[in-house]
């Protein structure tokens, strides 16, 4: 059973074995979560990530994490949907980005790993189905990951969180 726990913070600090970035699809590097993720892991980073792009809209690919400081390993960069209204299969791309990174994760023997509120910035999906999707998809995907780290970066995302956890009840910890 993968625990769940929910933090208020900046993910480029979290010890966790990989992050996950909130990418576009080149894996150039943007702003947001994925601007903090290529200033603090340097510019290899986007080397790397042009590499092995394009990534479409809820599929993830890793690079290594270059300049974060150990554990982490790897990061995982993944692209979220663009919010129009709900109605244009936005929940299942986000669906499928929070199941590939737990895939990709697996590949990778990873077993803690740490993902941003994907798609709930510029992308504009709003944060409180946003977390229910992230929630339910991690609780709902077998995977050999032992720690998921859910990292808010405000009240707000962190409310959303910590209340889409509690409502699917026992068998994942909530630490804040
Ligand atoms: N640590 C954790 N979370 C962060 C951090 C950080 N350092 N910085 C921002 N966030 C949060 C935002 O508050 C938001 O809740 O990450 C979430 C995702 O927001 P964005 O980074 O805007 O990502 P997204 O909505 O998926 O949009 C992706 O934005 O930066 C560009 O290149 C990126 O085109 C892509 C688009």
């Amino acid at each position: 059973m993968t625990v769940i726990e929910i933090v208020q913070g900046d993910i480029t600090r979290q010890d966790t074995d990989a992050i996950v970035t909130a990418a576009n699809e080149s894996l150039l590097g943007g702003g947001g979560v994925d601007g903090a993720i290529h200033r603090a892991a340097g510019r290899r980073l986007a080397a790397a990530g042009a590499e092995i792009g394009p990534c479409d809209p809820g599929d993830a690919m890793a690079t290594p994490a270059f300049d974060l400081d150990p554990p982490v390993r790897h990061v995982i960069h993944t692209v979220g949907p663009v919010w129009e209204g709900g109605d244009f299969g936005e929940a299942e791309v986000l669906g499928s980005c929070y199941r590939r990174c737990l895939e990709v994760a697996d590949e990778l023997g990873v077993r803690s790993l740490a993902f941003p509120a994907i798609a709930t910035g510029v992308y504009g999906f709003p944060a409180e189905e946003a977390a229910r999707i992230a929630v339910a998809t991690i609780v709902g995907t077998s995977s050999a990951v032992e720690r998921v780290r859910l990292v808010a970066f405000d009240r707000e995302g962190r409310d959303a969180l910590e209340e889409a956890l509690a409502s699917v009840g026992e068998g994942s910890a909530v630490t804040s």
